[in-house]
């Protein structure tokens, strides 16, 4: 059975067309994520220079304590809302200490991908039988509209992985007010940031000496190729991370090493690529502490507490609705 529904195509080839016909060339990021695209990701969390998962894993594990105090702050109870949920592996350890301090939650994941939502439950109901969970399928912004305005009980909403980074700065500002407007005075959330650092250090983060990440960038022409017929040479594009230490903006391209025409059947197209011309693939914003207490103040939140990892690689910021 094909992975792709027909209407999913039609969307997939309207935004291709769309990207491929821009100057310069740009392709959404959110369509690395097919089965083959996830199994990638999974691979690259483990990777040693890919640091973020282990960051925010650890400030998980070191202050578990202290995050439940701040998220339970003297309400009786909260539902914990996860955008993109993922496997859960890192907010497990915090599912976990909860449950064993019989704290009162629920857990609401929310996810796009049907399967790891599935996935993730069957987890749960075995190794953490005792929690409730609540899970919804569906993209970011069916989410928020999901969030509704006059709960009773605080929500605590989580954004890890720093999954905002996809967003560039307006987006990610638009993102927030539209999260804030969904919740009421005294809710929460709690967003994962990774940090301006060493640019060398985050360059490694995103061409990995394995090549993870470049086949990862690679695996949306293949995507293309398979499901719209399109006829990359994959052999004739490099993956070129670039990272701007003033605005903290990293971005991923693959670069055509050659002049040539790539044809998509499904959009009955042909795209022309001059040499050493880019397609821009991925942003993964690097923030600063200023930056983060910004979008805050911006967004109609106080900033509570920020958690980092011994390295300051990462940060876990908590924001309270004003
Ligand atoms: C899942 C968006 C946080 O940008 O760091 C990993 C995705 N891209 N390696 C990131 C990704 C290349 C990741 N996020």
């Amino acid at each position: 059975m094909p992975e792709t529904t027909t209407e999913a195509i039609r969307v997939f080839a309207a935004d291709v067309k769309e990207g491929l016909n821009t100057f310069p060339k740009r392709l959404p990021s959110k369509y690395f994520y097919d089965e083959k695209g996830d199994e990638l990701f999974q691979k690259i969390m483990g990777l040693e220079e890919y640091y973020l998962t282990r960051s925010e894993y650890q400030i998980f594990q070191n202050q578990k304590e202290d995050i439940l105090n701040a998220f339970m702050g003297d309400s009786g109870g909260f539902k914990l809302i996860e955008l993109g949920a993922g496997d859960g592996t890192k907010t497990k350890v915090l599912l976990k200490y909860f449950l064993s301090q019989k704290a009162n939650f629920i857990y609401s994941p929310i996810d796009i991908s049907g399967n790891v939502l599935e996935q993730l439950g069957n987890d749960l109901r075995q190794n953490l039988p005792e929690i409730k969970v609540e899970a919804q399928q569906g993209d970011y912004f069916k989410a928020l509209a999901a969030l509704n305005k006059n709960h009773t009980c605080k929500e605590v909403v989580l954004f890890l992985g720093s999954n905002i980074g996809n967003f560039d700065n307006l987006e990610a500002l638009g993102f927030l007010n539209q999260l804030s407007s969904n919740l009421s005075k005294g809710d929460m959330l709690f967003v994962g940031f990774d940090l301006m650092k060493d640019p060398d250090k985050i360059l490694a983060a995103y061409n990995d000496s394995e090549g993870v990440t470049r086949e990862f960038n690679m695996n949306l022409l293949k995507r293309i190729n398979n499901e719209l017929g399109g006829n990359f040479n994959i052999d004739k594009f490099r993956h070129v991370p670039t990272y701007d230490p003033i605005t903290g903006e990293t971005k991923s391209h693959l670069v055509s090493t050659e002049e040539q025409d790539v044809f998509i059947d499904e959009i009955g197209e042909t795209f022309h690529f001059n040499a050493w011309e880019a397609i821009h693939t991925e942003v993964s914003q690097k923030y600063s502490y200023r930056m983060i207490r910004e979008f805050a103040e911006k967004s109609g939140f106080e900033l509570v507490q920020n958690f980092t990892d011994t390295e300051e690689n990462y940060v876990n910021s908590l924001w309270q609705k004003l």
